[in-house]
This record gives C-alpha cells, structure tokens and sequence, in this order.
C-alpha cells in the first residue's frame, strides 16, 4: 500500500452515491471506485447506470446499481437495503449528487415549478441524509451533497434553484455540527462550470471557438472543469485526508467564486467592467 493509499484509507469501504450514473455522480463512481471502494450507485436513468457500473467493474472495482427516482422515498429506502444486504448494515460515505435545474425568470414561475425545484433539489436529499446517518452512527462517515456556485452568489433566472443549493449548504453546516460528536462529517462540493451532459445543453448551437473563449474571459483558471476536478474533491472529502474537515465547502470552480465579477478579458486583463472596445462595439461605433 502507498503512503497516500494508507492516509486516505478508503480501499474496502463502502459509499453509496444517489445520482450516481452519469454527470457528476460517474465522476465520483469512477474516482471512489478506482481508489478500492465498494459502490452501491443508484440512478433514474438505467442506460448510463450501466454504463458506469462497467466502468467501475472494468477498473477492478465492486458495484451494485438500483434504478430509481431519487424522489420516491420508498425506492430509496429500499435501495439503501440492497446496500446493506450486499456490504453489511453500514457505510462510510454517501454521496448525494441528484439536482437540476431550467432557466426561467422568477416572475414567470408558478408554484408546480418551484415545488419540482424543491423536490428535485432538496427535499429526496433530506432522507438520502438520514438514511446514511442511520447507517453511519456506529462508526463514523462521511457525507457529501454537490450544491453549485449558484448556492454562494445571485443567479438570475435560477432563483429557486439557488435558493435550493443555499439551502443545502445551511443544512450541510447544522448536520455538521449535530453529528460530529458521532464522528460524522458533513460536506459540500459547490461545482461551477464542469463538462457533464447536462450542462452541454447551455452550449448547444455555439462552436467550440466561442465556448473557448466564454471560459478563457470567464473563469480565472481558463477551463472548463472536468471529471477529475469534480472526483478529487469527492475522493478529499470521503477519505481520511479530511477527517478534522466538517461543515465546508470545496468549490472547483477554478476561482470563479472568488473572482466574483471579475473576468479575463484577452487584451487587456481582468477587468470589473467590460473594456471599452466592447462598449463602443455595443454603442454601434
Ligand atoms: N455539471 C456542473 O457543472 C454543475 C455545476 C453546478 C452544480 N452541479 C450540480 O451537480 C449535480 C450533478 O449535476 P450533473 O451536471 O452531473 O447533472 P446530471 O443531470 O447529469 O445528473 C447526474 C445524474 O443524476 C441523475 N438524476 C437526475 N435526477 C434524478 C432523480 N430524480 N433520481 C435519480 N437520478 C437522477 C441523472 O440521470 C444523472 O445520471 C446536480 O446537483 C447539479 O445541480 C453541476
């Protein structure tokens, strides 16, 4: 074993990722599976559960899947059993990946969609939550929920949905500090712009030219985030190399958050404001 397999401790545990078929949630499987975990992945779409289970099994790793709405209580209940069936009645890290969101301003919306909003966003990841605790109190866990960027700053257009991630992270710091005496820690992963399926949907019709150069002004580091920026932080948080962090957040974001309204124009710098150019160019001179 290698010194940072031995730190990290995670080879034969068990983690359970709601969510975990596609997007996000592969990324986790794959990393946590790789590093010797034992994967109980649950998701609603069958075909790309599958496909991540064979990801994870061709790498050498165990998984078990259960397709399901991660909003239907019961099947969640039960999914967690197969878990337990399968490992034993514990485990040592939940991930809690499920969310999405639409583009709407706040005016528009009506109450059916803030209640899909809420549901999709927070309420399946409340008993995702005590399902693991129940599972983790006798030994200690970890618990991961993936909010956004949009939990820690304005998002026009997506206002339920931030309020939503803000709300988990609130939620994220209460568990923290109710459960540390059970040696139970409780984090959050607040991704701003990683490349999953879901989120190649905001550039669609765009060429890679244009969406190159939106990252390159937009985001301090000049990328899109990938796979691995989002499963190091899921391997960080469910290893023992975070076992005095509880209650935080780790955003890969490549310094958006921090940048807060700053870009990187390609002439002239990071800038608050738009450069002049641009100005001129949008006055018609
Ligand atoms: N990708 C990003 O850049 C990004 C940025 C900020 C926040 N997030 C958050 O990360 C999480 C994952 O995002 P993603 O881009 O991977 O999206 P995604 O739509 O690909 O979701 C990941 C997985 O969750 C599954 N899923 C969705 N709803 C489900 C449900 N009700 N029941 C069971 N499974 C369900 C999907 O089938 C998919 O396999 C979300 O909570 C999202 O809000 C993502």
């Amino acid at each position: 074993m290698s010194y940072l397999d031995d730190r990290a401790d995670l080879a034969g545990r068990v983690a359970v990722i709601v969510g975990g078929g596609g997007g996000l949630g592969r990324a986790c499987a794959i990393d946590l599976g790789g590093a010797g975990m034992r994967l109980a992945l649950c998701d609603r779409d069958g075909a790309s559960l599958g496909e991540t289970a064979k990801l994870v099994e061709d790498a050498g790793g165990e998984v078990i899947t259960g397709e399901l709405d991660a909003r239907d209580p019961d099947a969640l209940t039960a999914f967690f059993g197969d878990a337990d069936a399968r490992y034993g009645p514990t485990c040592d890290v939940v991930i809690n990946v499920v969310g999405g969101t639409f583009r709407q301003p706040f005016e528009e919306s009506n109450p059916r969609g803030w209640d899909a909003l809420i549901r999709t966003n927070f309420t399946w990841l409340l008993h995702s939550t005590q399902l693991a605790m129940a599972r983790m109190r006798p030994h200690g866990g970890s618990i991961i929920n993936i909010t956004s960027i949009e939990a820690h700053r304005a998002a026009p257009g997506f206002a339920v949905y931030a309020a939503m991630k803000a709300a988990v992270t609130s939620l994220t710091r209460t568990l923290a500090v109710e459960l540390a005496p059970d040696k139970i820690r409780v984090n959050t992963i607040a991704p701003d712009y990683i490349l999953t399926p879901a989120l190649n949907t905001l550039t669609e019709g765009l060429s890679e030219e244009v969406v190159a150069l939106q990252h390159r002004i937009g985001t301090p580091m000049g990328r899109v985030g990938n796979f691995e920026d989002a499963g190091g932080c899921a391997l960080f948080l469910a290893s023992n190399l975070s076992s005095f962090v509880t209650g935080s957040t780790l955003h890969p974001d490549g310094g958006a958050i921090a940048s807060a309204g700053w870009f990187n124009w390609p002439d002239e710098g990071f800038m608050n404001n738009p450069p002049q150019h641009i100005i001129e160019y949008l006055l018609g001179r």
